[in-house]
Parts: C-alpha cells; sequence; structure tokens
C-alpha cells in the first residue's frame, strides 16, 4: 500500500526529454549526467530507462561502480576522476573514464600501471574555478598524457560553464574562447555543454554534451518554463489532505503564528513537510495543486505537514491528493518561491517517501 506521500518517476516523460535532447544537439553524442541517484529519481533505472544516450556521467567512484554492478556496459565518466592510486586499478578494471583535472592526478598516474589503459578526459578551468588545469598548463598536461601508456589515446577534452544559464552574461562567450584557444591544435574529442549550454549556446555543442537537468524536466534558465523548450516533469511529488479545519478572522496558523487569517478560511492539512523533502523556506503563497486548482501555503512549513488555504476548493475533503510540484505544477516555480533552485529538490526527497514508477523501462 501507498504512503500518503510519494513521488511518481515518469519514464516516458523521462524518455521524451532525452528526445528533445537529441533534437536540440543532433550532431552530439549524449552523456546523461545521472550523478546523486539521478537527481534524486532513481540512478541506476535512470540508466536503463535511458537506453539511447551514448554514456553516463556520475560525480563519485562508487556511483559508477554501482551502475556497472547493475549491468551497465556503456562509457560512464567520473567527473571528479580518481583520487588516490588505488582507485586507478579501480577504474581500469571497471572500464570507467575518468576527468583529470589536476596536477595531483597527473602524479598519481604517473606512479601506477593499471591493467589497461584508462580512458581520460582532461578538464580545463575556463572559468568556472572548481574543478580544471588552468590553460596555461593544458599543452603540457597534454603532453605527459599524450606519452603515457597507462592512458588511451586520444584523450578528450571538457570544460563546464559557470553562467551559461543566463544569456545576457559574456562568461559563457568567454569560457567557450579560452577552451578553444587552450585545446588550439588538438584532436582528442571535445565536451563543453549541461543543459543550459546545449539550449542556449548551441556553438559549443561539439562532441558530447552532459545534460543533467532537462532530462528530468526542468528549466536551466531562471527565466524561462520547462514548457518552453518541450521538456515535460519526470518526478511528481504527492501527497494527501490529512486535516481540515475552518478559521476564523485574527486566528493564527502553524508554528509561530506567522500567518493570520484575514477572514473566515478553510485550511487544509497536508501530510508532506521537510521531513520528506518539502523545503522549509517555502514562504506564503507557495502553490501546491489540489483537484486541479492552485492552492496558497501558508505559515510555516513543519516536518511532516503544510498547511494551505484551501477556502476557494468546492468538495475538499481528507484523503484528496495534492500535488507539490510535478505534473501540472512546475517545480521550477515552488523552488523560485522557496530561494532555491530545482535541482536542490529533486536531490532533496527523503527515504521515507514512497516511489511510484509509471511507464516501462524498456519499452519505447
Ligand atoms: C561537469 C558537469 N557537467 C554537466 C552537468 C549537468 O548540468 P545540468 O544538470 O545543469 O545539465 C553537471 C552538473 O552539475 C556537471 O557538474
Amino acid at each position: 500500500m501507498l504512503s500518503d506521500t510519494n513521488v511518481v518517476i515518469d519514464l516516458d516523460a523521462l524518455k521524451h526529454n532525452a528526445a528533445v535532447v537529441g533534437r536540440c544537439a543532433p550532431n552530439s553524442r549524449i552523456m546523461a549526467v545521472i550523478k546523486a541517484d539521478a537527481y534524486g529519481h532513481g540512478m541506476v533505472m535512470v540508466a536503463k530507462a535511458l537506453s539511447n544516450v551514448d554514456g553516463y556521467a556520475v560525480a563519485q567512484l562508487n556511483e559508477a561502480l554501482t551502475l556497472r554492478k547493475a549491468g551497465i556496459k556503456k562509457t560512464i565518466l567520473v567527473l571528479t576522476g580518481f583520487g588516490c592510486s588505488d582507485d586507478i586499478s579501480v577504474f581500469s578494471k571497471n572500464n570507467l573514464d575518468a576527468v583529470v583535472h589536476s596536477d595531483y592526478q597527473l602524479d598519481l598516474l604517473a606512479c601506477v600501471s593499471p591493467q589497461q589503459p584508462l580512458s581520460v578526459w582532461l578538464k580545463i578551468n575556463t572559468g568556472m574555478n572548481r574543478l580544471g588545469v588552468e590553460p596555461l598548463c593544458v599543452t603540457r598536461i597534454n603532453n605527459a598524457l599524450a606519452l603515457s601508456a597507462d592512458v588511451r589515446q586520444p584523450i578528450k577534452l571538457m570544460t563546464h560553464l559557470a553562467c551559461a544559464d543566463d544569456m545576457t552574461s559574456t562568461a559563457t562567450q568567454e569560457q567557450i574562447a579560452v577552451f578553444d584557444e587552450s585545446i588550439d591544435g588538438m584532436t582528442g574529442e571535445q565536451s563543453i555543454c549541461n543543459s543550459a549550454g546545449l539550449l542556449g549556446w548551441k556553438y559549443a555543442q561539439r562532441d558530447w554534451v552532459r545534460p543533467g537537468l532537462m532530462l528530468y524536466g526542468a528549466s536551466p534558465f531562471f527565466d524561462r518554463k520547462a514548457s518552453d523548450d518541450d521538456l515535460k516533469p519526470v518526478m511528481t511529488f504527492n501527497s494527501r489532505v490529512i486535516a481540515l479545519r475552518s478559521v476564523k478572522k485574527s486566528e493564527k496558523v502553524g508554528y509561530g503564528g506567522c500567518w493570520v487569517a484575514e477572514k473566515t478560511s478553510l485550511i487544509a492539512t497536508v501530510g508532506a513537510g521537510y521531513g520528506d523533502g518539502y523545503p522549509r523556506h517555502a514562504v506564503t503563497g507557495t502553490p501546491v495543486l489540489i483537484g486541479g486548482q492552485r492552492v496558497p501555503l501558508v505559515g510555516r512549513v513543519s516536518m511532516d505537514s503544510i498547511n494551505v488555504d484551501a477556502s476557494q476548493c468546492k468538495n475538499i475533503k481528507v484523503g484528496d491528493t495534492v500535488t507539490l510540484w510535478g505534473e501540472g505544477l512546475p517545480i521550477d516555480e515552488v523552488a523560485q518561491m522557496s530561494e532555491t533552485i530545482s535541482y536542490e529538490l529533486m536531490c532533496g526527497i527523503t527515504g521515507r517517501v514512497s516511489r511510484v514508477v509509471k511507464g516501462a523501462i524498456n519499452g519505447e
């Protein structure tokens, strides 16, 4: 039996969004970013459902090993690469691709001889200042990797965009120019774009694109709706009405008594709170859907419940389904009302929330 609060993962929507990626970047191979449990959607299931992509990217070695154990045979790129010499033999044994982003890793590679040469993606810091080798070091490191018998040739070349979601910023063009300059004359395959990059900066699509968020049906742009790019929500977060009460004018609702009724109001208490992954900082007015109608959150979010003003809902009753985000209610909207991003909301669904899968993993 389903608990009152669940997330529905719509695999048909996931496949639809992957097809959108394919249409938007027809000349690139697709590396689906499925780290952090596929942004909370279920990593192994998502990998299996996305059978048409060309590879997968995860953040950590243990995520990659989970995928290999589940029988995933395609390219798996570990975005942080290896962190110690023992890792290198694990990469080699499991045929995992590694990002090399530092001299530290180059030194590690020089000290070991893995059974099979490693597939390496050299990551260049073009302005994000997170992971990546400095542009001036690229030729030196590329030459060292090119000479290594432990590295498969040619190595691939990548960078990551910091501001691709802002179409008015000049930062993305600058990053792309730095990338192009620093790899001048190198023949390896290239990868620059995350979701915002591939949608907004098409000339940067190159050999591989690395979409994450758009696969899950949210918009990477703060000023664009997911539906503007034909993306469909994959995750729908549902709960139920667990109590109804009428409050009179001037009565307060919730912790701190922060919300005060301006008139007699029907308050519906919904059985999900921050203990389930609903954002604690959602403000009064954040919408939920009840019977297809948008209803505003009132007062503070509790651990196990929220309160909404359901005065406009005719025939509402205890047990009615409440959609917190997903189909009919874009997650981006809830994120904006909660001073966060849809990435964080997706990743934040907690273990006590049950999961329902809609659509088949293998079906088209
Ligand atoms: C290196 C790298 N590439 C691609 C992505 C995917 O980004 P997005 O989810 O915005 O498409 C990420 C996500 O953080 C990343 O770290």
